[in-house]
């Protein structure tokens, strides 16, 4: 018997060294934990439960019969986070590059399919040279049999993707397709052709890090959510960000005991809307003030900056921000801010998570850009996710609520549940200035000034619509957070169901 279980541990213990101490070093040389440390900081210690420890390739070609390394590149398993069950895989690079073979792939589908059968999400930590390329299309199909669960496991259960290495050609679209991406700053990049390629097809000159680098990715393209500075501060993240979400469809998010008055008053939101309509201030000061503890876990914080998107709690509660942000060109819906929102929005109304809108926002962006690029198709992003979205709705209008944005940003109309405007807001078809210029074309100056003021006075406040009830309360700025939280109470049993229907199809 002693001697099976020492057979056992010797087995174990070669397993768990990977590609090998040399390979190891060379991880840790490049800044980057082996895949196992990335477990042990991600998971509650000791939680860890490996399966498919002694998995080994199958591939005979180029020699690889001779080269078999048990776990062959991916370590898999469960584990808790702050006691909650999540099934994991880790790529482990010391292991042929983390490269996915057909078993590699196995591997990775077995802990999807098992997080599927109990409704647990999935974290993946991403770190390999792609398709194995001894294998050839064992190694494609692979990849698709993953791609085929992140697809049947969307909307179901949460599934995040941390890019911790290389992530490239159609390797990119398993993480594409999961909720949610972090990457980690210098040691983490996504493209689907690399530099070289790139040089050889446009002759562009370009480097790793600038063609699909962590901040690229965090700020033009928008496919990473976050960009963090190393491994640690991205598994911690990632534990933070667990916390907020529930494990299925079926479950609700964990709630948080909350030492935050749920009625606390906030007296500096009844000053925070400066006295001129064109002066921005902060949105996230509103959604600290608002928040149980000022904590806000902000998604996507480098692109599109002029809509905020993320979680935060109220009464220990997760709750989904969507905001205008006044400081960034003046909060205004583009095709960036729609596409950013519109799918949190879908992530939230999947998973049962509550939206709170606050909105400040002066329309739509004019521009031969906008317009070629299909702000039409994009805007539209936004409005179909709010529209379809059957999760409890709060909607706070701060100041500008203007035009087709007004309709957007969860009004009324879209059966936002209560929609509160501050006496500061202004609910019209446009601004004052433009609108008297159109309807009273040819005017002097003076003629202009005068109906603008006229034009002001009648509809840059809350009352006409709130007198059509549109609005459901204009409210103290101060009484926000104790608004929000009674209304969070109320609607905890919302039930609303969409017609029935296969899919919706909203505009891609
Ligand atoms: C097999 C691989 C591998 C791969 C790396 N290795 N990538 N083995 N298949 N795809 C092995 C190397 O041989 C090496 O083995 C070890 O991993 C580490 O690789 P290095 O090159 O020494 O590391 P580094 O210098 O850090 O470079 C990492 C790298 C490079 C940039 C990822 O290895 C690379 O370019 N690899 C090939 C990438 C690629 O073209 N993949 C296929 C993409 S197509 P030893 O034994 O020396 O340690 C694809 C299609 C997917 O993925 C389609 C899905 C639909």
């Amino acid at each position: 018997m002693s001697a099976n279980i020492a057979e056992m541990e010797k087995r174990r213990d070669a397993a768990k060294m990977g590609g090998g101490q040399k390979r190891i070093d060379a991880q840790h040389a490049k800044g980057k934990l082996t895949a196992r440390e990335r477990l042990d900081v991600l998971l509650d210690e000791g939680s860890f439960e490996e399966l498919d420890l002694y998995v080994e390739h199958d591939c005979v070609d180029f020699g690889m019969q001779d080269q078999k390394i048990p776990g062959d590149g991916v370590v898999t398993g469960s584990g808790t986070i702050n006691g909650r069950l999540v099934y994991v895989f880790s790529q482990d690079f010391t292991v042929f590059g983390g490269s996915l073979s057909a078993r590699h792939a196995q591997k990775i589908c077995k802990v999807m399919d098992a997080a599927m059968k109990v409704g647990a999400p999935v974290i993946g930590l991403n770190d390999s040279g792609g398709a194995r390329i001894q294998e050839g299309v064992a190694s494609l199909g692979g990849y698709a049999d993953v791609f085929q669960r992140n697809v049947l496991a969307s909307g179901v259960v949460p599934q995040l993707s941390l890019i911790m290495g290389p992530c490239a050609g159609g390797a990119v679209y398993s993480p594409a397709m999961t909720d949610f991406i972090f990457m980690v700053k210098d040691s983490s990049y996504m493209f689907v052709t690399g530099p070289d390629v790139v040089k050889t097809v446009t002759n562009e000159v370009v480097t790793q890090e600038e063609l699909g680098g962590a901040i690229t990715h965090s700020s033009k393209t928008s496919v990473s959510d976050l960009a963090l500075e190393n491994d640690i501060e991205a598994l911690l993240a990632a534990r933070d960000f667990f916390d907020f979400l529930p494990s299925s469809n079926r479950d609700d998010a964990p709630e948080r005991p909350c030492a935050d008055p749920w009625d606390r008053p906030e007296h500096s939101l009844d000053t925070i809307i400066p006295p001129s309509a064109n002066q921005p201030y902060d949105m996230h000061e509103v959604i600290r003030k608002t928040l149980d503890e000022g904590e806000f876990f902000e998604l996507q914080p480098l692109h599109a900056g002029n809509i905020l998107i993320g979680f935060g709690r109220v009464e220990g509660r997760t709750v989904g921000i969507v905001a205008n942000q006044p400081m960034v060109l003046a909060g205004v819906l583009d095709i960036n801010s729609s596409k950013k929102a519109a799918r949190f929005v879908r992530f939230c109304d999947a998973f049962n998570i509550p939206i709170i809108t606050f909105v400040d926002v002066p329309g739509f962006l004019p521009g031969t850009d906008q317009e070629h690029n299909g702000i039409i198709k994009h805007g539209a992003k936004l409005l179909f996710a709010y529209a379809e979205a059957t999760v409890p709705k709060i909607t706070v209008i701060t100041r500008k609520a203007y035009g087709g944005a007004y309709d957007v940003m969860s009004s009324k109309h879209l059966r936002g549940d209560l929609n509160y405007a501050w006496p500061t807001a202004e609910i019209a078809v446009m601004g004052a200035k433009g609108a008297v210029e159109i309807i009273f074309r040819g005017q002097d100056a003076e003629g202009i000034a005068a109906k603008t003021r006229e034009y002001e006075e009648r509809f840059a406040n809350p009352f006409v619509a709130a007198s059509r009830g549109y609005i459901d309360e204009v409210i103290y700025p101060h009484s926000t957070r104790r608004r929000i939280a009674l209304g969070l109470r109320k609607l905890r049993n919302k039930s609303l169901e969409n017609p029935w229907k296969k899919h919706d199809n909203i505009p891609l």
